[in-house]
């Protein structure tokens, strides 16, 4: 019998359990379970080399910016198995100068998780958790969402033949979003309640049916989100950077990033942690009061905010997102509605855009920056999480002054004008892009 590479481990009371065995939470005492390694026997198995090789091959795992790193997503996965769509491979982008006088801060690069191929990071934990869905034998999945989950879910669990069933909180998803899980031929259920609600729900489906579950408590979800990190310091040439700054909502990427650097860490290949910054918006931050707190006690609140993406008031990885922040030194930010959209307008005027949610952690950095936490000197990397086309109506309602309670402070104004030529030159002789900040 070969040795035992994988497993799951409760974050809270570390019993172990058969890698493929179909649990979400410790039946023993309801923790957060974790995807754990044999790391001493993976040690001779990865390197940046090796890495570095897979950027030219030809098989399209190689060339996933998640199947790159196999090793450290599912060592003991068949590659028959692996269910891609060429994910990752998202730019680094350096700031333009337009978003250094915007946050005030010059070192600063942005990893656009929106270029995935269905417009979010969802793309690199849907691949990993859906050929954990085919190698344990399941026929169907489930999630609940507030949109981007369903809609990489759906065009997954598509692509290798699977049922997927979405629960979306009614009234509160973005069009874009919606459109791809119709169209990819989800089964959508929209849910008379909020994404905590619609969550509790299909937790009690994957106990309850036969059907598996794939938000971001299912712990093989986070082995795919991890490459955010291994790609962005492969990109760096391996240099950590000080701060990684990320949106928090569920705390999936928050958790996945800290389980990243841990592993890495742990295996000598960086030398030190980055700082962890996670960002919420000040409606929908729940961590944040938390970490006031120092952890003392979980929080939850009913969540309000224009980033419908980070609408959650009751995060489900809660527990493993303080072992980030504990583990590297980070810290919990919240910003406005306000806020969030100015950096959006900003991140978008710059020509990359992006989805509101996506611009808390632009926001945050502004603010961290501007509160002396981030100094001169220091590197930051802020993930943007979705693409701009995922909330058409947020920019166009935005520019045009229709945000209830908003003020849009960089507005691109569409204008009217009769069809005639004079009218057209008029306008040609004064560009109208927003002010710089
Ligand atoms: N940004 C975007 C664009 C998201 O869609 C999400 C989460 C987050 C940030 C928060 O990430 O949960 O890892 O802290 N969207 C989930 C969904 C909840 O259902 O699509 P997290």
């Amino acid at each position: 019998m070969s040795p035992v590479l994988t497993w799951l481990q409760c974050v809270r009371c570390s019993e172990r359990f058969f890698r493929n065995a179909r649990l979400y939470l410790c039946p023993h005492c309801g923790g957060l379970l974790d995807v754990q390694y044999d790391l001493d026997a993976l040690r001779d198995r990865v390197s940046f080399e090796r890495f570095d090789e897979r950027l030219g091959g030809f098989q399209p795992w190689e060339r996933s910016g998640v199947w790159r790193y196999k090793e450290l997503v599912a060592p003991e996965a068949d590659i028959a198995d692996l269910v891609t769509r060429g994910e990752g491979n998202t730019m680094l982008y350096d700031s333009p100068s337009w978003l250094v006088a915007f946050t005030g801060h010059k070192l600063l690069q942005l990893k656009h998780e929106g270029e995935n191929p269905t417009g979010s990071f969802k793309d690199r934990g849907m691949t990993s958790g859906v050929t954990q869905a085919k190698q344990m034998g399941a026929h169907a999945v489930i999630c609940a969402s507030t949109g981007n989950t369903s809609a990489s879910m759906a065009s997954y669990a598509r692509l290798s033949g699977l049922q997927g069933v979405v629960a979306f909180p009614a009234g509160k998803v973005a069009l874009g979003k919606i459109a791809q899980a119709v169209a990819y031929g989800a089964t959508c259920l929209e849910i008379d309640g909020d994404f905590d609600v619609a969550q509790h729900l299909v937790l009690q489906a994957a106990s309850q049916l036969s059907i598996y579950m794939l938000n971001s408590v299912n712990p093989y979800r986070l082995e795919g989100q991890k490459t955010i990190m291994l790609e962005m310091l492969q990109q760096r040439r391996w240099k950590v950077p000080d701060w990684v700054v990320v949106p928090g909502g569920n705390l999936g990427n928050s958790s996945a990033f800290g389980k990243a650097f841990i592993e890495l860490y742990a295996l000598g290949l960086i030398k030190r942690m980055p700082r962890i910054a996670v960002v919420q918006a000040e409606g929908a931050s729940p961590f944040y009061h938390s970490w006031k707190d120092n952890f003392r006690a979980r929080q939850s609140m009913k969540a309000e905010t224009i980033a419908t993406a980070i609408r959650i008031g009751n995060p489900t990885n809660y527990d493993k997102a303080i072992r980030t922040i504990e583990r590297t030194g980070g810290l919990v930010v919240c910003v406005s509605d306000q806020a969030i959209m100015d950096a959006k307008a900003m991140i978008d005027a710059a020509g990359i855009g992006c989805e509101p949610a996506s611009a808390a952690s632009v926001a945050g950095v502004r603010q961290l920056v501007e509160a002396r936490e981030i100094k001169t000197h220091e590197e930051v990397v802020a993930v943007l999480t979705g693409h701009l086309l995922k909330d058409p109506n947020a920019v166009i309602d935005y520019h045009s002054g229709m945000l209830a309670g908003l003020v849009p402070q960089y507005a691109n104004q569409i204008h009217q004008i009769p069809a005639d030529f004079d009218a057209l030159a008029a306008w040609v002789a004064k560009p109208t892009t927003p002010a710089e900040p």
